[in-house]
């Protein structure tokens, strides 16, 4: 990818306007509707979350309001290469037709192996009778798959307004953040945010740390997690980082953990005993939740923050017994005057069951996308613009 200069990922990326005149012309619109579905009682699926698709209505109502023939396409699930009917893409619209009617979504991306192969061919038929393309879909924007970087070199192209809004903010986070500026990481997989919590340290002045993530921390910092889960192939990248760290890194000092023979729920309580630990987890112990003093300690550092970065929940959020770490903080976030920034899934719906998200300075609708943006500094669906023969600079 090219470079990055001071200006941030912006640089250089055709927006919307640097498009020829869309009136009457057909435009292809890159969006990710990969939304969550959910069975009704008569068995049909259904959009349980909408987020992404009204996300990308201000592109798809500028095209429209201009004249233009719109298809959307996106991809929806993992179907990998073959048409599959829990994949297709009926019920996305249906609820892109309530919200803005007449634009045509194009079937799953996913059921043609050339998508994630990013093929020639499959580019080709891709673009085939349009005359401009649009990229809305940041939260795939870095994936190199043939709908994000293969039609920017055949056509007219732009970042629609969703892209441009989350590379602006995700991207001035880079260049300039307010400061203090403070990240919160938590999820499971360490060894996906290992690369991102480096780059992190480098730019935030605390990057807090939390859910399952975080006993593989505390097991390379030499304490005892019990039952917790533990990434052995990143222990080593952990005592590094808190080695580099020094008390920028904060660390979860207290445990809200389960018994053994108990089970964690799934949008209801689970089973089993609770305890709080502090230091250590005794053997036989989960850990399923930061504990009330490391909430404290997490509260005091994001009272003081001018901007907080969040992604990935701080213990085991779908049971209502480990989800006082993540509420506490979304809640502090909701109530603070620092500009916040939540990406990520799980961050994004604890925020919407609590009916904060509209408390939040920005959510992001790319987990994956926004955390790969905040490491690299850019992505390949927007290298892929800067490359389009409209982009500015180019023309
Ligand atoms: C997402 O939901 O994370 C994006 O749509 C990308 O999907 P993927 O992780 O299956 O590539
Ligand atoms: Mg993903």
């Amino acid at each position: 990818m090219g470079d990055i200069s001071a200006a941030g990922p912006m640089a250089g990326l055709p927006l919307l306007e640097d498009l020829p005149d869309v009136g009457g012309r057909s435009v292809l619109v890159r969006v990710d509707f990969n939304v969550p579905l959910s069975e009704r009682p008569d068995g049909t699926l259904q959009v349980d979350d909408d987020f992404r698709i009204r996300a990308a209505l201000p592109t798809l109502n500028w095209l429209a309001e201009r004249g233009a023939r719109i298809t959307a396409a996106t991809h929806l699930g993992r179907p990998k290469g073959k048409a599959d009917p829990r994949y297709d893409v009926a019920p996305v619209r249906e609820r892109l037709d309530e919200l803005a009617p007449g634009i045509e979504l194009a079937q799953n991306l996913r059921f043609d192996p050339g998508e994630e192969a990013d093929d020639r061919t499959f580019v080709d038929r891709l673009v085939d009778g349009f005359d401009a393309y649009v990229n809305d879909a940041f939260g795939s924007s870095h994936r190199a798959h043939a709908s994000i970087v293969g039609p920017p070199a055949r056509l007219p192209s732009a970042a629609g307004r969703l892209l441009q809004r989350e590379v602006e903010v995700l991207g001035g986070l880079l260049t300039h953040p307010a400061r203090p500026f403070v990240a919160i990481v938590g999820g499971l997989k360490v060894a996906d945010k290992i690369g991102v919590l480096q780059s992190l340290l480098d730019r935030v002045d605390r990057l807090l740390v939390g859910g399952a993530m975080a006993y593989t921390f505390l097991a390379a910092g030499g304490r005892q997690v019990g039952a917790s889960p533990v990434d052995q192939a990143a222990l080593e990248h952990c005592a590094a980082l808190i080695a580099r760290a020094g008390d920028r890194l904060v660390l979860p000092v207290d445990t809200v953990a389960l018994a053994r023979e108990g089970s964690f729920g799934r949008g209801e309580q689970g089973s089993g005993r609770l305890a709080a630990y502090s230091g250590d987890i005794p053997a036989g112990w989960e850990g399923g939740d930061i504990g009330p003093e490391t909430v404290r300690r997490f509260l005091d550092v994001i009272t003081g923050a001018a901007t907080v970065f969040w992604n990935g929940p701080l213990g085991v959020f779908e049971d209502p017994r480990f989800a006082s770490g993540s509420d506490a903080v979304a809640e502090a976030l909701a109530s603070s005057n620092a500009f916040s920034v939540v990406g990520g899934g799980d961050s994004a719906a604890a925020l919407s069951r609590l009916g904060l998200s509209d408390k939040m300075g920005f959510v992001s609708t790319g987990g994956g996308a926004s955390l790969e943006l905040l490491e690299k500094g850019d992505l390949p669906g927007l290298d892929a613009l800067r490359h389009a023969p409209n982009a500015p600079g180019r023309i």
